[in-house]
């Protein structure tokens, strides 16, 4: 790609963030860096795969696989390379060294946490078991492996409602994602499913931060809005929004819309900036909410892992968790095949 190319496709992105204000040298200077990245994956035999919130840049010009965390976990299991560098944050890349355990997956980003996935130990869901022994363990995504070992099946944001729904058990614990949780339940209800979910405290501390009211005021403002929100949002948010679903589910609901739509995103600022270059007919209005895990990773430290992997974050599992953890990732593939 040359820097023209790419200086008219992250021109394009204004989401009213710091680190989305492209200009040509900030162009310039990236191509080096990804010409070498380039260079390096072939000579590591190392493949780059990376969420839609992560910097645009890194989408665009060095992921081999990208999306929501469901297809990136499918994609997971499709590579052949040795090495994985997962641009995104620490649990994708659990999910990705839980299906190829010989495999080396490296994390460049600083920040590999996640509000939702350090909010829950695997001690705290062995307490849960003992106290409802006789409930199903449904853990979303955005957990640990300690945690995913711990539970009967994991879920992701695109299919939480299609494997919950279908679990043989009517009592469930969910876990940790409360705002989820009660979305959940919501839709169970509306839909006449009757299932008892207990749930966890966590919450995404980017998706809690919309609130209902500031949906009322955009939509007085403009005319023919379709807001789009994530199911980590508050149910008032859910409530008020024309369509909710995963990163993935998202992107095809605005394929299908109108040329001209306006659009309110209500999730992280990476979908606002990948949704402007993508569909420049559509126009996104309003501030986004920034992941400061998912935004820490970025061109120079990609670069800086496929230099001195053996110096990167490198994943490590302990082989009895990682097995117990493949299950629950395997019945989810399972449930969601159904
Ligand atoms: P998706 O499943 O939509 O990729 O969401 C992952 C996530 O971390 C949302 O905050
Ligand atoms: Fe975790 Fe929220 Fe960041 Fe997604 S956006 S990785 S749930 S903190």
């Amino acid at each position: 790609m040359t820097a023209d190319e790419l200086y008219k496709k992250l021109h394009s992105i204004q989401p009213g963030a710091v680190l989305c204000n492209y200009s040509m040298e900030r162009v310039e200077q990236m191509l080096p860096i990804v010409n070498e990245i380039n260079e390096l994956k072939r000579e590591r035999n190392a493949v780059i795969l990376a969420h839609s919130y992560v910097a645009p840049e890194i989408i665009l010009t060095v992921a081999d696989f990208d999306g929501d965390s469901f297809k990136l976990s499918q994609d997971a299991t499709k590579v052949q390379a040795d090495t994985i560098v997962f641009a995104a944050v620490r649990f994708m890349g659990e999910t990705a060294k839980i299906l190829n355990p010989t495999k080396n997956v490296l994390i460049p980003g600083p920040l590999t946490g996640c509000s939702l996935a350090d909010s829950i130990t695997g001690d705290e869901v062995r307490a849960l078991r003992e106290k409802y022994p006789n409930h199903t363990f449904a853990c979303y995504i955005n957990t640990t492996a300690d945690v995913k070992a711990e539970c009967d099946v994991c879920v992701t944001s695109s299919n939480v409602m299609k494997i919950v729904s279908s679990l043989e058990n009517d009592k469930i614990v969910f876990v940790p994602d409360r705002l989820m949780g009660q979305n959940l339940q919501k839709e169970m209800d509306k839909r006449g499913i009757k299932k008892e979910i207990v749930l966890h405290s966590g919450c995404c501390y980017v998706h809690e931060q919309y609130d209902p009211d500031m949906i009322n005021f955009f939509r007085s403002q403009n005319p023919g809005l379709k807001v789009v929100s994530h199911p980590e949002c508050h149910p008032g948010v859910a409530l008020l929004s024309d369509y909710v679903g995963s990163t993935g589910q998202m992107v095809s609901y605005i394929k299908e819309q109108p040329e001209k739509t306006p659009f309110l995103l209500l999730t992280e600022c990476g979908l606002n900036a990948r949704m402007q270059y993508e569909f420049p007919n559509k126009s996104f209005i309003g501030s986004c909410s920034m992941c400061k895990y998912m935004k820490s990773n970025s061109l120079e430290n990609i670069l800086e892992t496929l230099r001195h992997p053996e110096k990167a974050q490198s994943i490590q599992l302990d082989e009895d968790i990682r097995v117990k953890a493949k299950r629950c990732i395997d019945a989810m593939f399972d449930y969601a095949a159904r």
